[in-house]
């Protein structure tokens, strides 16, 4: 049986590669995901693939910047590919506090690469090489290479130029990604990936924060001008994408992957209100007080170094691989409300912080 280590497999995105693994990806392995369970880090995310997929589904709770338990897991599990998600993700929080963003994200990028350079070269290939199956993935973001102006889109080559703490954390990263493979040849790949939308949200980042304060009438923060772009792409297209990289992408290579989705941010607000409309008319949510959805936006103080315009040229993945996104903005946004609306006790124990207890209930930990 093939096995696949995820890393921040309990996160937004890392939980729902699991999922599209198991299903869409037609995966007949085992997934092992390691996660230190973070504020951003929530089993109930994957209770149903726990359920679904018992004996191919192993969760393991941990730092990836514990070398020894890192050697435990690769001499255990002897994974084929790692996709390496686990990181401090939400750019506010860097500025308010990088400490952990510079040891999740560069030591434990480093330490995880290190261990699985120690798991491959000593692998029991005869000559001591690597089994050229084996695959390092790590997931990255379209933030490190800087703010565009009004024109232009980043490719795989736009040199790098991180503003916050994050991106300089991720940049680092992706540095030593491409050095492991440069100077070991490890068989590692990276995807720049544009801002993600869909289920499993945390409500911390715009989306899901737009629409969970929409439907209890509280307001829409806009920070600045609202007029700072982005590149929207629904988290299960990312999946794809990443699962295509891990399959077929050349090893060393880096791929964009972006949404041809460029929005300005009050503009997915009120796209928000829109579908909140559609879902849930105003009229009829007692929370509103006879207001409308868009009467709820509030512009508030800029993000510092807050960075203008995002896009991505995803061409080169597009031609190698045959990927492109499926799923258009109104659809994806309109299938984001749905599953919130439909997912209130997830929301709950999100919002007053009771998925921990969720955890420690399920867990005992
Ligand atoms: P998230 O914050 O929702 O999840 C991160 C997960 O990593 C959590 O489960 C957390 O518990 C875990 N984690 C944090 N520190 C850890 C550590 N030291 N050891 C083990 N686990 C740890 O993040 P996300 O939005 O799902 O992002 C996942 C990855 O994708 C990140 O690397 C991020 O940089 C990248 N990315 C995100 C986006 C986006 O729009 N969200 C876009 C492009 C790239
Ligand atoms: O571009 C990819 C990145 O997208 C990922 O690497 C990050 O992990 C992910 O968090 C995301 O970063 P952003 O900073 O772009 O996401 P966020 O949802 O925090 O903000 C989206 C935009 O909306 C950004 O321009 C800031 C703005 N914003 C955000 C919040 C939380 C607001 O105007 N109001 C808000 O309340």
């Amino acid at each position: 049986m093939k096995t696949i280590l995820v890393t921040g497999g309990a996160g937004f995105i890392g939980s729902n590669f699991i999922r599209y693994v198991f299903g869409k990806g037609g995966f007949r392995g085992r997934v092992v995901n390691l996660d230190k369970l973070t504020y951003a880090g929530n089993l109930e995310n994957l209770a149903d693939i726990e359920r679904k997929y018992k004996g191919r589904y192993t969760f393991v709770k941990g730092d990836i910047c514990d070398f020894k338990l890192l050697n435990g897991i690769f001499k255990k599990y002897k994974p084929e590919a790692v996709a390496h998600f686990a990181a401090e993700s939400h750019v506010d929080r860097s500025i308010f506090g990088p400490k952990d963003f510079v040891e999740t994200n560069i030591q434990g990028t480093f330490a995880l690469l290190e261990t699985a350079r120690n798991f491959w070269q000593n692998s029991s290939i005869p000559d001591s090489r690597f089994p050229t199956s084996f695959r390092f993935h790590h997931v990255s973001t379209d933030e490190v290479y800087g703010s565009l102006g009004k024109t232009g889109k980043f490719k795989e080559t736009t040199p790098y130029d991180p503003r916050s703490p994050y991106s300089a954390s991720k940049a680092s990263s992706d540095h030593l990604v491409r050095a492991y493979h440069h100077t070991y040849g490890l068989p590692v790949t990276i995807s720049n990936c544009s801002n993600n939308y869909g289920p499993y949200h945390f409500p911390e980042k715009l989306v899901p924060l737009a629409i969970l304060n929409a439907l209890e009438g509280k307001p829409l923060p806009v920070y600045g001008d609202g007029l700072q772009v982005r590149d929207w792409l629904y988290v299960e297209d990312h999946c794809a994408a990443i699962w295509e990289i891990i399959n077929k992408g050349r090893a060393g290579e880096t791929y964009n992957v972006g949404g041809n989705c460029e929005m300005k941010n009050i503009d997915v607000v009120k796209g928000i209100c829109s579908a909140l409309e559609r879902a849930v008319p105003a009229r009829h949510n007692k929370a509103l007080n006879g207001k409308n959805y868009a009467d709820l936006i509030t512009y508030v103080k800029d993000r510092a170094g807050h960075d203008r315009r995002y896009a991505i040229d995803f061409s080169k993945i597009k031609k190698e691989l045959g990927w492109q996104p499926a799923v258009r903005f109104a659809g994806g946004l309109a299938k984001t409300v749905d599953w919130y609306l439909a997912n209130p006790g997830w929301v709950k124990n999100v919002k007053t912080g009771a998925y921990r207890k969720w955890i420690s209930r399920n867990y005992g930990k």
